[in-house]
């Protein structure tokens, strides 16, 4: 059969905490041509410990580009219309390897990861000068959560590791930096590097001058000859070395955040989109100044979307268990079999019956930042049934927003109108009337979810020397909307929230 002509298209790899995707667009309209989805294991060999396997994180790349590419061929289009691939990932989480072998050091040690509890402890107690040496320079606050104190903690923990450093061979990096020193050629020529919105994350990177801190690096003991290039978001960094995409330019690389943020087209001051994912993460774009929160957001790149072009910050209000948490209703309490379970059982109670669910299962985030907490499940009765701990559930996904939703109300100053929604949660048409419940805001959700891998597929298709897309409005016409109103009055809405607090006031400094 003739294959079908199409305008350039674009391959988007999104290699998320829970799975990697890769999907084809065409850059012209922004429709969605072709994907596949591959879930990822995640390890807990200790209380607090989260890890993933780099090597299969890398393998999930591959099958689903070659799976994608198969569908396409199923679908008549000739894969050799793919201009260019954008890589968008998991932040934080840390690998490292042997740039001789190819071979990862130690498994990836997982952004959601606690044992850096006691390092952040310590290290919060050395703090030079005064307690925003860390926060002015990289808008974060010392936490389990970011790189620093993961690599900090396997420099110090893993002898392969050190021995590596000693004879020059190790390599650091997040996702992004593994994915595309690999996708490159890995031993054969790979390009180390990583992106401004990547960098940002690690605690290593001062964002303001956008390159690693000498006086970081030392403070966290972190050898600079180990960190990868820091690039904007949008340039060609290397060619695909192999698989059915080989020769076509990786152009794209950003943090599944900021990529959201770019897909969902937040380029105004102001502009803000929330992404249900493993965690739930809000970002307002703030321009090109950097906002210190006073309400416990952080700040963070958004994005640089080419070699010359200006940087663009964004305040941040993480929130770690949004969709993780109904992984550990299927997984760890086998209370439903698949994720979309979760929204049939909800919607046969259609309230939680007084019941509150804190998942602080990796202690709290945005706005309180307390590693200590732990997650609670509370107001059970005799009558509290597996359909109402699911309800409550998702009604925690929607407080976290709510919470952090207000912190950026307070700290940008002028109330959001509406919040621009994204992420596999999405589908889930019970936790976006209840977003917009608990919100009292109306929820606008685009009818492609998948965002974030579009925001990756759009740097890369804009990058100097591919040039076949322009980020104008009119590239999303296949993008449509529609809005969740709140349907329950105000008063109610209050109740609710402030029963919620008092819940979160409960699983709070757990840990001692
Ligand atoms: O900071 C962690 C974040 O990037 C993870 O995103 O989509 O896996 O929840 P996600």
């Amino acid at each position: 059969a003739k294959k079908a002509v199409l305008g350039p298209l674009v391959g988007a790899v999104d290699q998320g905490t829970s799975s990697t995707r890769f999907l084809v667009f065409n850059s012209k309209t922004a429709e969605l041509l072709s994907h596949h989805q591959v879930e990822i294991k995640q390890e807990f060999p200790r209380e607090g410990w989260v890890e993933q396997d780099p090597k299969e994180i890398l393998h999930s790349v591959y099958e689903c580009v070659e799976k994608t590419c198969e569908k396409l061929g199923q679908l008549n289009i000739d894969i050799s219309n793919i201009k260019a691939i954008g890589v968008s990932n998991q932040r934080e989480t840390t690998v490292v390897w042997d740039k001789l072998t190819g071979e990862p050091l130690y498994n990836a040690v997982v952004w959601l990861d606690l044992r850096t509890q006691s390092t952040v402890e310590s290290l919060s107690k050395k703090i030079p000068g005064n307690n925003n040496f860390v926060k002015s320079k990289t808008g974060l606050p010392i936490s389990t959560y970011f790189s620093a104190v993961k690599l900090r903690w396997i420099l110090d923990n893993v002898r392969k590791v050190q021995k590596a450093v000693e004879e020059n061979r190790a390599l650091f990096g997040t996702i992004d930096s593994w994915l595309i020193w690999s996708l490159t050629g890995g031993v054969n020529g790979g390009v180390h590097c990583t992106d401004v919105t990547n960098a940002s994350r690690t605690m290593l990177f001062n964002i303001h001058s956008l390159e690693w801190d000498k006086e970081l690096c030392e403070f966290f003991g972190i050898p600079m000859e180990i960190l990868p290039n820091v690039r904007s978001s949008s340039e060609i960094y290397g060619l695909m070395k192999a698989g059915a995409l080989e020769g076509v330019p990786i152009s794209g690389c950003l943090g599944d955040q900021s990529a959201a943020l770019v897909g969902q087209m937040c380029f105004q001051d102001g502009q803000a989109k929330n992404t249900y994912g493993t965690g739930c993460f809000l970002l307002c774009n703030t321009g090109r100044k950097c906002v210190f929160s006073e309400h416990g957001l952080l700040t963070t790149v958004a994005y640089k979307l080419g070699r010359d072009k200006p940087v663009f910050y964004a305040l941040e209000g993480s929130v770690a268990i949004a969709g993780a948490v109904t992984r550990w209703l299927k997984d760890n309490l086998g209370i439903i079999k698949t994720s979309e379970e979760i929204e049939k059982l909800a919607k046969e109670v259609g309230t939680s019956y007084g019941c509150y669910f804190v998942p602080a299962f990796s202690g709290l985030y945005a706005p309180y930042w307390d590693p200590s907490a732990r997650g609670i499940i509370c107001g059970l009765t005799q009558f509290t049934n597996k359909c109402h701990i699911a309800f409550a559930a998702l009604e925690a996904v929607c407080f976290q927003t709510r919470e952090i939703l207000d912190a950026m109300n307070r700290d940008c100053g002028i109330p959001l109108s509406h919040l621009q929604v994204d992420g596999g949660m999405t589908c889930n048409k019970i936790l976006m009337q209840l977003q917009a419940d608990i919100l009292y805001i109306p929820v606008v959700k685009p009818s492609m979810p998948e965002t974030t891998a579009l925001g990756a597929a759009m740097a890369a298709g804009a990058a100097e020397g591919v040039g076949v897309w322009s980020l104008e409005p009119e590239d999303l016409s296949a993008v449509t909307m529609e809005r969740f109103e709140p349907q329950i009055n105000a008063e109610e809405s209050e109740i609710r929230y402030s029963t919620w607090k008092k819940a979160v006031m409960k699983s709070m400094g757990w840990v001692t």
